[in-house]
């Protein structure tokens, strides 16, 4: 299923973006990040990273084609009521349920359950004040197979058993909380340019709980894409797991990277990701 309306307006004349992009060098050996609390650096990460220069897609001319089961993400409009996403209690009274039905919409899927919202801030003084995360600069996917199990065991121990022993994604929501993003925007890769090889499991080491994620290693077949200016009424909605291994996108390789073109006085990138459980 698609949004309803694509935004093709802004960035109409861009083509593609030339980016450096930072992917695992696959050693063999399995690497970690350690992310003790927000605003620590992700590069705190142990295994080898190199940059590849990576065409990068202006997906908004071709923003009705993609497909969540085909390409593994959509993008479109999406109004938000949210006044203010620095407000939690605000995120969970209206953004949380926006969100169950944008990726319901989306996915047809029969229930959707928010279980986690991160704003990340591109400014230091900002996100120290804040006291949240910063843009991810390293090509990963959020969820292994087995981490995406674990995931909703934590959060939904009662009926884990029951709802993993059907059909069940895990789908995010990327959205601009501030001014149209011009630096750091999110790059994501078509799912069906990503070969399981160039998948490699990662741990992610909290203080408190050990998760899993995927680091990316290099293919010059991955097809990259993003959206210029994306606004805070645009969402990408794109699936980082699915239980069902039946030739459909699984798991979306993105990243946050560096756009040459971006104007040297353009605001420092302000975004929300959400994080739901899609059953079927
Ligand atoms: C995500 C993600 C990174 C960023 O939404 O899953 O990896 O820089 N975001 O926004
Ligand atoms: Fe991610």
């Amino acid at each position: 299923m698609r949004l309803a309306t694509a935004i093709t307006e802004p960035g109409q004349d861009i083509e593609a973006v030339d980016a450096a992009l930072t992917y695992l060098v696959d050693t063999g050996e399995k690497p970690a990040t350690y992310l003790f609390k927000p605003g620590d650096d992700p590069m705190r990460s142990t295994g080898a990273f190199e940059a590849y220069d990576v065409s990068i897609r202006n997906g908004r001319p071709v923003a009705d084609r993609f497909d969540l089961d085909r390409e593994g993400f959509v993008f479109g409009r999406h109004e938000t009521k949210v006044d203010d996403f620095f407000d939690e209690a605000e995120l969970r009274a209206v953004y949380d349920a926006e969100i169950e039905r944008l990726v319901m919409d989306a996915s047809g899927a029969r229930r959707v359950v928010v279980f986690d919202q991160t704003i990340r801030v591109e400014d230091e003084g900002k996100r120290q004040e804040k006291s949240v995360r910063e843009p991810v600069p390293i090509v990963h996917n959020d969820y292994t197979e087995s981490s995406a199990r674990q995931r909703v065991r934590d959060f939904l121990p009662d009926e884990a058993d029951d709802v993993i022993s059907r059909r069940f994604a895990i789908i995010q929501v990327w959205r601009p909380i501030g001014a149209p993003v011009k630096t750091k925007p999110l790059a994501i890769c078509d799912a069906q340019s990503v070969r399981p090889e160039n998948l490699v499991a990662s741990d992610l080491v909290y203080k408190d709980r050990l998760g899993e994620t995927m680091r990316v290693s290099f293919s010059p077949e991955h097809r990259w894409y993003y959206f210029p200016d994306m606004a805070r009424d645009e969402a990408m909605v794109f699936k980082v797991y699915d239980s069902a291994d039946d030739g459909r996108a699984r798991f979306t390789a993105h990243t946050a990277f560096d756009d040459p073109t971006a104007p040297r006085d353009a605001p420092p990138r302000e975004s929300i990701e959400s994080r739901t459980f899609a059953f079927f």
